[in-house]
């Protein structure tokens, strides 16, 4: 699908589909105003008539419409009543007017939603979610369906159109960035809904191989078990020990700050099929467990997005990659383990196995002479207790950085909230027979797995996030979301403005 900006007046602008926002209070946008004067009053006629639904996200297609309109057709989604629309709104309303464009027979469309008023948000921002929005509307994963039936009029081009020619600068630069992160969020999705049969360890190590392709800035590199082994990583080894699959160790490097400048580290969980090892999970739902490297993809994703926007920052992914299955050779509880670290862990649950293979790829992480390093991971069950579906964790030792990434996630709308690392959760991990043990008991569980990984970060400023909420849809709309490529990418924007 393309995207392009361009200046004009909605009435005076070609195409088969020309796309206004409607509140409910009837004040019409600028460009909507335009339209209802060049078709002599009908926009007005139609809402007075209450042809038009106004409600948020609800869209109504104009056919032919009257007088001098240069589009053969007007979609008018609704804006609910607010004056000013909420990050969620827009989204919302841009997410609708896709969809219906998708459905219907109009091939290539031009949108004025971004005269909509968004708290806070400027031009770019808009025109940058109008891609993203749209890009991740029509996404589709059908590649393993024999039978795909594609839409029969699919939308291929969508122009985002300003008014005012001084706008067109920053609606050019936010139409960039969005194509450059919509693909980001599409690689992350595609990745993470992918089987755990095809998405393996191996596959993901494939998969960097095969950006390096896309973007040859990139230099990439994959540890095999044997590695791994000389540089003493035994937390991360243990969880592999149960699979057929060898584990990878994966790190992707960009490199487009200055030579002196320390990276910004991602770590991203990679367990392609996570079944809980010998402390075996219940088979009900077990196959989302496939979704257990949704950290992993968002680091490809961020890579792949920081990578085609050409930001000026260096940048280190790193993807610890492996299974973890119950096996004859498998981890079993009890058994103790050393770390790169040097530090001795206690596996009291082999289904508390994220943090064991994070621990040795954030020791590794240090390396890279790192300003910052950010852990993505589907860590915790208990963060969906805590947070629900919407909201990532956010655990940090550097209340800076922290605050960067809740900005970034409120900006992006990608958001995340912080909960405490303090020191009486850190003794839930204590063990009688090693220096820690992989799980904290029952109280807490997110907060005691960030103490865990905390222990290892302590030579740098270090930041978590949880996305075992976020990351992946069940039931109906079955699949990976892609998040939080959307606030990580913003978060590496900001850190270069
Ligand atoms: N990948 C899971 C976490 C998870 C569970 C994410 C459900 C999303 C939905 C992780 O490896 C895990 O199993 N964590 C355990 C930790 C426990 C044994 C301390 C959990 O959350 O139950
Ligand atoms: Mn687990
Ligand atoms: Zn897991």
């Amino acid at each position: 699908m393309n995207f392009n900006a361009k200046t004009g007046e909605s009435d005076k602008l070609r195409s088969a589909c020309v796309v206004v926002g409607i509140s409910e209070s009837r004040r019409l946008s600028p460009a909507a105003e335009q339209l209802d004067k060049a078709s002599r009053g009908q926009l007005g006629a139609l809402l007075k008539s209450a042809d038009i639904d106004t409600g948020c996200g609800k869209t109504t297609l104009i056919h032919q419409p009257k007088g001098r309109i240069q589009a053969t057709r007007i979609l008018v989604v609704g804006c609910g009543k607010n004056k000013k629309l909420s990050v969620q709104e827009f989204g919302k309303i841009v997410a609708a007017a896709a969809k219906s464009l998708q459905s219907g027979s109009a091939t290539e469309a031009v949108s004025f939603l971004t005269d909509l008023d968004v708290e806070d948000r400027d031009q770019a921002w808009k025109a940058q979610r109008t891609v993203e929005t749209t890009h991740d509307a029509l996404y589709r994963f059908d590649e393993l369906k024999s039978d795909a039936k594609p839409p029969r009029h699919p939308l291929r081009r969508l122009t985002v159109a300003v008014s005012d020619r001084a706008s067109l600068a920053a609606t050019r630069q936010g139409v960039k960035r969005g194509i450059a992160v919509a693909r980001g969020i599409e690689l992350a999705r595609t990745l993470g809904n992918r089987p755990g049969n095809l998405c393996t360890p191996g596959n993901l190590a494939d998969q960097a191989k095969a950006l390096k392709k896309d973007y040859p800035a990139l230099k990439v590199q994959v540890l095999e078990e044997r590695s791994m082994q000389k540089l003493g990583m035994g937390a991360l080894l243990s969880v592999s020990r149960g699979s057929r699959e060898p584990a990878k160790l994966i790190v992707m490097q960009y490199n487009g700050g200055s030579k002196n400048a320390r990276p910004v580290v991602l770590v991203g969980k990679g367990v392609t099929f996570d079944s809980g090892g010998i402390s075996i999970k219940p088979g009900a739902a077990m196959d989302e467990m496939k979704f257990d490297m949704c950290g992993a993809a968002s680091v490809f994703g961020t890579v792949s997005a920081v990578a085609e926007m050409k930001l000026p920052l260096n940048l280190v992914g790193i993807v610890p990659a492996t299974e973890n299955l119950p096996d004859g050779d498998a981890s079993k509880p009890g058994d103790i383990v050393t770390s790169m670290s040097g530090q001795s862990i206690e596996i009291l649950n082999t289904d508390a196995e994220g943090r064991l293979i994070l621990c040795d790829a954030l020791t590794y992480a240090n390396r890279f002479k790192p300003d910052v390093v950010v852990d993505i991971a589907t860590l915790t069950g208990a963060c969906v207790v805590a947070l629900g579906h919407h909201t990532t964790g956010l655990l940090s030792n550097d209340q800076d950085l922290a605050n960067e990434l809740l900005e970034a996630g409120q900006t992006s709308g990608d958001r995340a909230w912080q909960l405490p690392l303090w020191d009486e959760y850190d003794e839930q991990i204590s063990s009688n027979f090693a220096d820690m043990a992989n799980i904290g008991g029952r109280g807490a569980g997110t907060i005691t797995a960030g103490c865990f990984l905390a222990r290892f970060t302590k030579d740098y400023r270090w930041a978590h996030l949880d996305i075992a909420g976020v990351a992946w849809k069940s039931g109906h709309a079955k699949g990976a979301t892609g998040r939080p490529v959307q606030l990580l990418t913003q978060f590496l924007m900001n850190r270069c403005a």
